[in-house]
Order: C-alpha cells, then sequence, then structure tokens
C-alpha cells in the first residue's frame, strides 16, 4: 500500500481528483467505482469545478457505486442515489446509462444482488474510490465479511447505524440492511484509492496499516492488493508516526 500523507481535507480532496483525472486523461471510458459518505465530498465538489473549468469530461465514464440503503426509494433524499447526482451527477456530464447503483427497494433482494454482481462481474472498475469505515468496514462490509464475498444484503451494524444516523431525523430512521459491494468485488478493481480523513479515523488507519490481515477487520483485505493508495490528513494519520 502507498500512503500519502497531508495536511488537510482540501489537500486530500485535490490528490484524489488528481489521480482520477489522471486516469480519464488516458483512458476517457474508464470505469470508475465512487463511494457515498462525507469522506468523497470535497473530491466530488473538486471534480465538478474542474469539470466546470473544462479540465475534466465524463461523458464516456462509466460508474459503480458501493452500495445503497435497502427499503428507501431512489427518491428519498438518504438514498445513495439521491446523494450521488446531488453531489455529483447532476453537476457533470455523465450519462444517466452509464450509472450503476444497487437498487435496495424490490420483492427480490436476493435477484437485485445477482443482477448488480452479474453487470460488475461484466465489467472492470478501474479505479475504486473507498472510505473506510471507524470499525473497518469497506463499503458495507462490516467486520466478518468473508474476503470471497460477492454483493449480498448486509444486516448493518449498530455503529454504523450509529454513525449515519446525522443524516437522518433519528436512529429509527435508519435502515436496518444495504445492498453492498462484496470484498471480492471490490479487490477486483485494478487500482483503489482510500481516503480518510479526521481523528475519528485514526485508529482505523492504525489499523490498516499496522494490524495483520483478517476478516475480523475488512480493509485488511486491502493489504493483498497490488495497487492501493491510501490518502490521509495528518488527523487520520495521527496514530501511525
Ligand atoms: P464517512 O463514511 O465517509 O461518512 O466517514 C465512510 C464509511 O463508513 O465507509
Amino acid at each position: 500500500m502507498k500512503i500519502i500523507i497531508v495536511q488537510d481535507y482540501q489537500e486530500l480532496s485535490e490528490r484524489a481528483s488528481q489521480i482520477i483525472i489522471a486516469l480519464i486523461e488516458n483512458k476517457p471510458d474508464a470505469t470508475l467505482g465512487l463511494a457515498t459518505g462525507s469522506t468523497p465530498l470535497g473530491l466530488y465538489k473538486v471534480l465538478i469545478d474542474k469539470y466546470d473549468n473544462n479540465v475534466v469530461s465524463f461523458a464516456s465514464i462509466k460508474t459503480f457505486n458501493l452500495d445503497e440503503y435497502c427499503g428507501l426509494p431512489q427518491e428519498h433524499p438518504q438514498s445513495y442515489y439521491s446523494f450521488m447526482h446531488r453531489h455529483l451527477f447532476n453537476h457533470i456530464d455523465i450519462m444517466e446509462k452509464n450509472i450503476n447503483i444497487p437498487k435496495g427497494i424490490g420483492n427480490d433482494l436476493t435477484a437485485l444482488c445477482q443482477e448488480y454482481n452479474d453487470k460488475l462481474s461484466a465489467s472492470t472498475i478501474d479505479l475504486q474510490i473507498l472510505g473506510i469505515g471507524s470499525n473497518g468496514h469497506i463499503g458495507f462490509n462490516e467486520p466478518g465479511t468473508p474476503f470471497d464475498q460477492e454483493t449480498f444484503v448486509v444486516e448493518l451494524t449498530s455503529e454504523t447505524r450509529e454513525a449515519n444516523k446525522r443524516f437522518f431525523n433519528s436512529i429509527d430512521e435508519v435502515p436496518q440492511h444495504a445492498i453492498t459491494m462484496g470484498i471480492k468485488n471490490i479487490i477486483a478493481a485494478k487500482k483503489i484509492i482510500l481516503l480518510a480523513s479526521g481523528i475519528v479515523k485514526a485508529n482505523a488507519i492504525r489499523k490498516l496499516i499496522f494490524g495483520k490481515i483478517t476478516e475480523k477487520f475488512p480493509a485488511s483485505a486491502l493489504k493483498q492488493h497490488p495497487d492501493v493508495t491510501v490518502i490521509i490528513d495528518r488527523e487520520a494519520a495521527s496514530l501511525i508516526k
């Protein structure tokens, strides 16, 4: 793993955007794996800014998102479908048909997982953006998820629901389940960038860097991947020096 420590969140967002833009320059029809959560918001802002300034075009880019809550209609403001459109897709020239986000609502969630997994299997993600949960989750792959897991329905841990309740009126409104790419799907990306900012991520970053590879800490699966770049700010890096 390559570790890049930057001063602050803005620099982290800029560095990640540079890697994405360099990829798109080389491969205008690249496939990007995208993440939700607070961490990539700054990156998405920079990408929109670069698009506005004609530095980059997403016209031929294809995307796959990591996950989606179960039980929220796409138009719900906290669905990841809404999140991605609000924070990125509505502001760039990506084509709607090239956007892939798991569907979290329907009678047969297993079939929806299979459908998403089939689409993933038929594609290669050139670059996957990841955040990390304080418990080491990537996507919604919570501790204990087998490393060979493909797209599945996960029951969210109380820690994850608690961390995400800030987006809802109350904890009761936070969905109990989500559909997520499995660790196997994530690891299949050619290149992975993991972003972490702030003191709340310092312990997870310490475990990622110094800990052993174990299913108890899902992000440790990344240590087996040949091309992972971890970009962290000083606070997130505060326990590794
Ligand atoms: P965050 O979430 O970016 O909102 O901190 C990351 C994650 O839980 O994977």
